[in-house]
């Protein structure tokens, strides 16, 4: 049997359910009948936005991005590449960026200034997890936050370790002694 890679379980299904729910109801008060897109980075984001879109009790726009971020051992650097863009023009929207974690904030803080020189009419973040002690970019929208985060690598509900583990239906604190392995092959 295949020993758990999980140390303990965070937020349970049910947490992050009624969670979602209330974010959906903030978000759909908020934007009314305003032009919503919600757009999400591929792949951690998917699950939180498949979630979060169904709550909504208004109409909105779903899109993808995808990004390679370039790390440095532990640390990142903070370069970050866009290897997928957006199908929807930008010009004139409502654009709600819906991540999974928010960490340093290096990753956002790029997405951000990409999407701002699109001019849409408003742009703000819902991140459902937010790692607010480690950020080190201070100036993020941030206008919905699930979960605060502790300091600890966190996967399931579309987080991943090496790709793995982004179909657990809960967020759990990764086994520290997983991280320190070599990455196989
Ligand atoms: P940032 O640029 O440092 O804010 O990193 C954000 C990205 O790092 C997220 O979108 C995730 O892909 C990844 N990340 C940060 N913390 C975790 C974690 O605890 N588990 C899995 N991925 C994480
Ligand atoms: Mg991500």
């Amino acid at each position: 049997m295949r020993a758990t890679p999980i140390e303990r379980v965070l937020l349970t299904e049910e947490q992050i359910r009624l969670r979602v729910r209330d974010l959906a109801a903030q978000i759909s008060a908020d934007y009314g009948d305003r032009d919503l897109l919600l757009v999400t980075v591929l792949k951690g984001g998917l699950y939180f936005l498949a979630d979060l879109s169904r709550s909504l009790t208004i109409p909105a726009a779903i899109d993808f991005m995808a990004i390679t971020s370039y790390r440095g051992g532990q640390g990142r650097s903070g370069a970050v590449r866009l290897i997928k863009d957006l199908d929807e023009d930008l010009t004139g929207r409502h654009v709600l960026l819906v991540e999974d974690i928010i960490d340093t904030g290096l990753t956002m803080s790029y997405l951000m200034r990409t999407l701002r020189a699109r001019d849409p009419a408003d742009l703000a973040i819902c991140t459902l997890l937010d790692k607010t002690a480690r950020r080190i970019v201070d100036d993020l929208p941030i206008r919905y936050r699930g979960f605060e985060a502790p300091d600890a690598f966190l996967v399931g509900y579309g987080l991943d370790f090496r790709e793995q583990y982004r179909n657990f239906p809960y967020i759990g604190i990764l086994q520290p002694e997983l991280i320190a392995t070599p990455v196989q092959g």
